[in-house]
């Protein structure tokens, strides 16, 4: 098992330029099976999730290879549709190929990707969305069979703006006759650069951003060369770090306007941010003061994915912070770790009242999923003294060596093998 050792105290200073979006990635990379002939996805991040899920793209029959930053795919000899239980269990993000397998083969097997440690992550969405354009759908023992002989363009309306529910429909309507509109489709920048990537393989898709996206069926698809949007989250948590530490910063390959909510909470805090064109700056206060509050929702609210960085920061701001966390039923997990280092937190329900200290203690602590581990190195990087974070494979799932990256910043961090 692999962690990072941590000694806290260091001002991050210095520039970085931030990885590829693992979100606009993962649903990119399973839509590269649609296309006839080879795509390249330039600048991809080296991230677990995304080789994983080009081995499970390999298992499926396409040739995938990884080449310092840029993936290939091939799917010419796609001829699988089963997805084995074991990729499904592997990565959730598997139950995104889905909607590209049906919307290619017409037919699909998939396992329940079952749930991960911030939620159960049910699929009711994806299905109900899969249903309404006439794919018949058997779920018998854990296993789902799609039927999409029948399949037609039609009207899909999601109960709740389901990310991965939207990138499906999207992926499977986009080979299919006619027009498909879905209605209160998720609204986050990964589902605009999906459109783009789609469209730019000669894909007609209109709307992504907004709640209405309307897809036009052509015939087929070609391979193309495609770079994805930068990573907001792994932009959020460098920023954040920053801020924990009275640093001062400046991200590269940075769309301001995809961190206005964590910008926004940040200057509340007492942060100077400068917005460029591709870029983000901070300057960190000597300590940061407490926002008042932070809920978590579909964008454009508060992305969920930075709220446990947030919690962190608000651990050594001056004040008391409040932060709910909307969108997933256990995505607070982080919390008893950050007490251990002697953070103020009372948790009730899916709110945390969080009281600022002037500082944490080093502490050996264990990261228990991607988004909160992160929030446990960032805790690291403020505390007193000497801190390890155990598991460093979850935080690997989504960001490219993080470690190197802080290091860039003046951080001292390095990978350990236990
Ligand atoms: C995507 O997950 C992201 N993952 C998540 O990022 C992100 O937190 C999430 O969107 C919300 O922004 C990828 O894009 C690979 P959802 P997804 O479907 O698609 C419920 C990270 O840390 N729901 O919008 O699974 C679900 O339980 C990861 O980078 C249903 O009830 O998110 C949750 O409460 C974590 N039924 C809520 O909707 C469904 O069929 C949001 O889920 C699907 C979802």
């Amino acid at each position: 098992m692999e962690g990072f050792r941590v000694i806290g105290g260091e001002r991050l200073r210095g520039e970085a330029r931030v990885q590829g979006a693992k979100n606009a990635v993962l649903p990119i990379l399973a839509a590269a099976i649609l296309p006839e002939g080879e795509t390249v996805i330039r600048d991809c991040p080296d991230i677990r999730d995304a080789h994983a899920m080009a081995e499970i793209l390999g298992k499926l029959g396409c040739e995938c290879q990884w080449n310092a930053g840029e993936m290939r795919i091939d799917a010419a000899n796609l001829h699988h549709w089963e997805m084995p239980d074991e990729l499904s269990k592997q990565i959730r993000s598997s139950i995104f190929l889905l909607g590209p397998i049906l919307g290619k083969l017409r037919r699909a097997t998939v396992t329940y990707p079952g749930g991960c440690e911030i939620g159960i992550r049910p699929i009711d969405l994806h299905l109900k969305g899969l249903r309404a354009l006439g794919v018949s759908i058997v779920e018998d023992g854990g296993v789902i069979y799609c039927d999409g002989r029948n399949m037609r363009a039609g009207d899909v309306y999601f109960d709740y703006p389901s990310v991965g529910a939207t990138e499906n429909v999207m992926m499977a309507a986009a080979l299919l006759p006619g027009t498909t509109i879905v209605h209160n489709a998720a609204r986050e920048p990964e589902i605009a650069d999906l459109q783009d990537f789609i469209n730019a393989m000669g894909g007609s898709i209109r709307g992504a951003g907004t709640q209405l996206i309307e897809i036009e069926g052509v015939k087929s698809l070609r391979g193309v060369c495609y770079t994805p949007i930068p990573d907001r989250i792994a932009a959020g948590t460098l920023l954040c770090a920053a801020a924990m530490t009275g640093g001062e910063i400046r991200l590269t390959n940075a769309r301001p306007w995809d961190v206005i909510p964590v910008c926004d909470k940040l200057k509340e805090m007492g942060c100077r941010i400068t917005e460029e064109k591709d870029a983000v700056a901070l300057a960190a206060p000597e300590r940061l003061r407490a926002f008042s509050q932070l809920q978590t929702n579909p964008h454009p609210g508060f992305p969920t994915d930075m709220q446990a960085q947030m919690l962190a920061a608000a651990c050594v701001a001056e004040g008391t912070s409040v932060i709910v966390e909307n969108v997933f039923e256990n995505r607070l997990s982080h919390v008893t770790d950050l007490c251990r280092m002697g953070a103020d937190i009372r948790v009730n329900g899916r709110m945390a009242v969080v009281t600022g200290v002037p500082r944490l203690s080093g502490m050996t602590v264990s990261a228990r999923d991607l988004r909160g581990g992160a929030a446990l190195v960032l805790a690291a990087l403020a505390a007193k003294g000497e801190s390890t974070v155990e598991h460093a494979e979850l935080i690997d799932r989504g960001y490219e060596r993080l470690e190197r990256t802080l290091q860039t910043f003046g951080a001292k961090i390095e990978r350990v093998r236990k």
